[in-house]
């Protein structure tokens, strides 16, 4: 499988030997492979390469001071940790590789190691004399004991003019090895592209035609597919949600800016999923001004909005789509018949305004979906209990993720 760090928080420490120089073209690679990137760089570091080189290379600021008060009010040696999702020490240098042994926490790195629960992994560097001391080699036992994970080091011509082991793993290597210690997800490097919430078709500047989808589906499913490792676009119609972490937000008001924005990007993705509660109509002509009161009876003319989901649908080359279905009544039979007319692989559907029901549905924490599906020749359905729609989310991408590979 392809090397993949998508949504990872990677935070790169760099350590004062030779090897250091590797460590920029190391932040590309990380980069390239989906991770978000945050330097430590130790005073020795520093010596053979600027923290602006690595500034500019990562995008955020580099750390590189313990107790500069500054530094500590931005992002501290304890959200660093905490922030990481693996601490990657590459070069470590003998020096850096014995401190970490000793528990010692007099400067950043050496301290956001100690305070952290991530993992560490350290790609050694150094002359292979340092290498195969066994002081350095006992130092090394320590941090394998501590589950520290060692990576390398490779052995060839060292910067000393000797030949021996020694020599920084290559950037490629390193990133397949970071990439080998998360957990794969169900949809590992996916791209997914998700509508969701209300649109908003104005009426003039003042009003508009809405609806009560708060989106929160949507954004639970933004969510479920992050932790299954999906590369995720949501586009968002107007909600009151806080944007889901390690995801693109395209934020849109009407159905045409939805069309728009999901049609803009639909050629990179591989998956496409429509909760968004799209306004079938839109009035003809939004006025410029706001419309007076009168005391006569006012008829708005409405025309439809296109079909999103079924445009997706009917590309050449379309993406696995999953769309939704809310209704009041015959939610099975409206369903498939949704399923077929849209042409689409997999329908979620749920049953609004029942008299059973007080808090599933639309503008709540909870639902229940009937699924359905039409394989190669053979469809099928399966009920997801009612729950809430973040545990709803999880259980809807795994099936989904099922049919997606079959
Ligand atoms: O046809 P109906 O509106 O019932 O279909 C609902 C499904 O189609 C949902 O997945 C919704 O997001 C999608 N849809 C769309 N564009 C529209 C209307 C619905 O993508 N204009």
């Amino acid at each position: 499988m392809k090397a993949t760090l998508h949504n990872k928080n990677i935070l790169l420490g760099v350590c004062g030997g030779i090897a250091a120089y590797k460590s920029a073209e190391l932040v590309r690679r990380l980069q390239d492979a989906g991770a978000d990137v945050r330097v430590v760089m130790t005073s020795g570091a520093t010596e053979f390469i600027t923290p602006l080189t690595f500034q500019a290379l990562s995008g955020n600021p580099v750390h590189t001071d313990l107790l500069d008060t500054q530094a500590e009010a931005a992002m501290g040696h304890i959200e660093l940790a905490r922030w990481a999702d693996l601490i990657l020490i590459a070069p470590a240098t003998a020096n850096t590789i014995s401190r970490l042994a000793s528990g010692r926490a007099d400067d950043l790195l050496s301290a956001v190691c100690l305070a952290s629960h991530s993992k560490i992994a350290i790609a050694p560097a150094m002359n292979h004399v340092m290498w195969s001391s066994s002081v350095t080699q006992q130092n090394i036992n320590l941090l394998q004991q501590r589950k520290a994970v060692i990576l390398g080091p490779a052995s060839g011509m060292q910067a000393c003019g000797e030949k021996g082991e020694g020599r920084l793993l290559e950037a490629d290597e390193l990133v397949a090895a970071c990439s080998q210690l998360f957990k794969q997800g169900l949809l590992q490097g996916v791209s997914v592209m998700i509508t969701a919430g209300p649109t908003h078709e104005p009426i003039d500047p003042v009003r508009f035609i809405g609806n009560r989808s708060s989106g929160r589906m949507g954004f639970a499913i933004a969510e479920a597919a992050v932790e299954q490792g999906a590369i995720v676009t949501l586009v968002a119609g107007p909600v009151q949600l806080t944007p889901p972490l390690h995801v693109t937000q395209i934020n849109v008001e009407t159905a045409l800016q939805m069309q728009q924005a999901v049609m803009k990007h639909i050629a990179e993705q591989d998956i496409f999923i429509a909760t968004a509660a799209v306004a079938d109509y839109r009035p003809l002509d939004a006025q410029t001004q706001k419309i007076k009161k009168t005391g006569a009876d006012l008829t708005l003319s409405l025309t439809p909005n296109p079909d999103i989901l079924s445009e997706v649908a009917a590309l050449d080359n379309p993406p696995f789509t999953l769309g939704f279905a809310a209704e009041t009544q015959h939610v099975k039979d409206y369903a498939l018949q949704k399923l077929k007319q849209k042409n689409i692989h997999m329908i979620a559907a749920n049953q609004v305004a029942h008299e059973d029901q007080q808090d599933t549905g639309f503008n709540s924490e909870y639902n229940a979906l009937q699924i359905f599906w039409q394989g190669n020749g053979q469809g099928g359905e399966q009920t997801l209990e009612r729950c809430r729609k973040t545990e709803l989310a999880r259980q809807l991408l795994t099936l989904l993720a099922k049919q997606y590979y079959a």
